[in-house]
């Protein structure tokens, strides 16, 4: 195994349980100390030692009634609160949808290394599961490592993620229900779809809340998702740490981002805030 070596405390050590080593001297001591000084507690009782994975994290989306599948759009989500990804975590600042580096081969690679033993694994373990699949993924040199498994969407993946898609969607969830899959013809836009999440001045620390938001009203290629917002009168006023995504539809990642951002921009509440730098990461990648 090569350095940087990953040991992680298995159990919940409230997001501190995961050390990341340059030296195998300075692993096998701190193994020790979990293991036999108790460093992080019940949590470090098991320790599980992990290859380091260096890329970036694309999360894919999978469909399934149990016997059929469909592979829905992918996206890139943005956790943390400033630019360049700095600061504390977020329940997300953004989203965009397709991700360039996911070409036909690294979706074919997830298809047979991951979803499809996943799918057949479920069956074999008699769960009869009907639903969402969240694959959380690194591409690490062009080889897709499976970070995490969700028996849900993403947040804010959907609001990037489920605009591309161009099925009715209660049919989409009625075939899911009764193993009917197969005979939908998935339709998916081409279209980039970027998300922008505008939050509370503050957030994810303390905020306040209850102020007016003006302009929500926005063209035809926006969507403005409402989060943390409430009625106030005949007022639309903020009402939690992410106030709204607002994601648009474009030719391009730039032409999605312009709609986006021009939208964010416009809509006004005191003490907004979003990243400006939303997939500024992927323009980069194919430029
Ligand atoms: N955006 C990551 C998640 O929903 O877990």
């Amino acid at each position: 195994m090569r350095p940087p070596y990953v040991l992680k405390a298995d159990g919940l050590a409230a997001g501190k349980g995961v050390l990341i080593l340059d030296h195998l001297q300075e692993a096998k001591d701190e193994l020790k100390a979990m293991l036999g000084d108790s460093k992080f507690g019940k949590a470090g009782e098991k320790v599980v030692i992990e290859e380091f994975l260096d890329g970036i994290e694309v999360s894919m989306f999978v469909l399934t009634d149990g016997k059929n599948y469909k592979i829905l759009p992918e996206a890139k989500d943005y956790k943390r609160i400033g630019d360049g990804d700095k600061g504390l975590n977020t329940g997300g600042m953004g989203a965009v949808s397709p991700v360039p580096f996911v070409d036909a081969s690294f979706v074919h690679k997830v298809e047979e290394q991951i979803i499809k033993p996943t799918i057949r694994g479920l069956a074999e373990e008699k769960i009869n599961y009907r639903g969402f699949i969240f694959i959380g993924l690194m591409n690490v040199g062009g080889e897709p490592k499976v970070i995490e498994y969700n028996c849900r969407m993403g947040d804010p993946e959907t609001e990037a993620v489920v605009p591309r898609i161009q099925n009715d969607f209660l049919a989409l969830m009625q075939a899911t229900a009764t193993q009917q899959l197969d005979k939908i013809d998935f339709k998916i836009d081409s279209r980039t779809a970027a998300t922008v999440v505008m939050v509370s001045g503050g957030y994810p620390g303390n905020f306040e809340k209850g102020y007016t938001i003006k302009n929500l009203d926005q063209g035809s290629d926006t969507i403005v998702f409402h989060a943390g917002t409430k009625m106030n009168g005949k007022d639309v006023v903020t009402n939690g740490g992410r106030v709204l995504a607002i994601t648009s539809l474009g030719n391009s990642i730039e032409e999605a981002l312009q709609k986006s951002y021009a939208a964010a921009h416009h809509i006004n509440y005191d003490y907004a805030y979003y990243r400006k730098d939303i997939g500024q990461d992927l323009i980069s990648l194919i430029k």
